[in-house]
């Protein structure tokens, strides 16, 4: 079984690449921002909480998401492995997770960072709104998201790094170079 962690910019890709894993290999992913947005459309009691900060841009609390998390795997036991697209995102959150992991006794594989220059991020989301209807793909929101990205989670990159799980892939090009790019990296064979 091998678990990875996602973590990029706003439109780095992490789930459109989560999804092709899932998909070609069978990989359980879970998107802490489709959760959540899931809470919204339910208009729970999380979903409110959410109204008034995702939208915006902001974070959901720690220990919300930690438990969004925890309850998540507990209910989705798998084989092949878990894509977290999305989380941790906060170092704080980070120290749960490996906490968590060690204890549920899942092994962690890696961390992959889809490396992505601000200006392509902005351009992806901005076409995205074009198509589908999300909150925070407005100009500004994505703007103030890749500011909270560059405060709150890259520092998590070093957590990541310093204890040798880090890959970076670069995440330009079309979704299928990325793609490609993200199985040599993982070493992942179609068969
Ligand atoms: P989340 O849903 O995780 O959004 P995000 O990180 O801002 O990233 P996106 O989903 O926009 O981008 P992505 O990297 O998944 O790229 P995608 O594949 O979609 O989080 C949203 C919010 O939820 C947060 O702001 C926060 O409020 C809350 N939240 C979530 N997790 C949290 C946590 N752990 N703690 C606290 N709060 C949390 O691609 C983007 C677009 O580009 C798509 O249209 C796609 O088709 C296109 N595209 C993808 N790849 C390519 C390519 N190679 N070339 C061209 N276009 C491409
Ligand atoms: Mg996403």
């Amino acid at each position: 079984m091998n678990n990875y962690v996602f973590i990029g910019p706003p439109g780095a890709g992490k789930g459109t690449m989560a999804k092709k894993m899932a998909e070609e290999f069978g990989y359980t992913h879970l998107s802490t921002g489709d959760l959540i947005r899931n809470e919204q459309q339910k208009g729970s009691a999380l979903g409110k909480l959410a109204d008034q900060l995702i939208d915006q841009g902001n974070l959901l609390p720690d220990k919300v998401v930690i438990e969004m998390f925890q309850n998540f795997i507990l209910d989705n036991p798998t084989k092949v492995g878990y894509i977290f697209d999305g989380f941790p995102r906060t170092p704080e959150q980070a120290k749960h997770f490996s906490a968590f992991l060690l204890k549920a006794r899942i092994p962690f594989t890696n961390a992959v960072y889809l490396d992505l220059p601000p200006h392509v991020s902005l351009a992806r989301l901005l076409k995205r709104a074009e198509i589908e209807d999300r909150k925070d793909d407005t100009k500004e929101t994505i703007q103030h998201r890749l500011r909270v990205y560059d405060a709150k989670t890259k520092p998590i990159l070093k957590f990541f790094h310093d204890r040798g799980k880090l890959l970076t892939i670069d995440a330009q090009g079309t979704p299928e170079e990325q793609y490609a790019r993200l199985k040599d990296a993982l070493e992942l064979k179609t068969v």
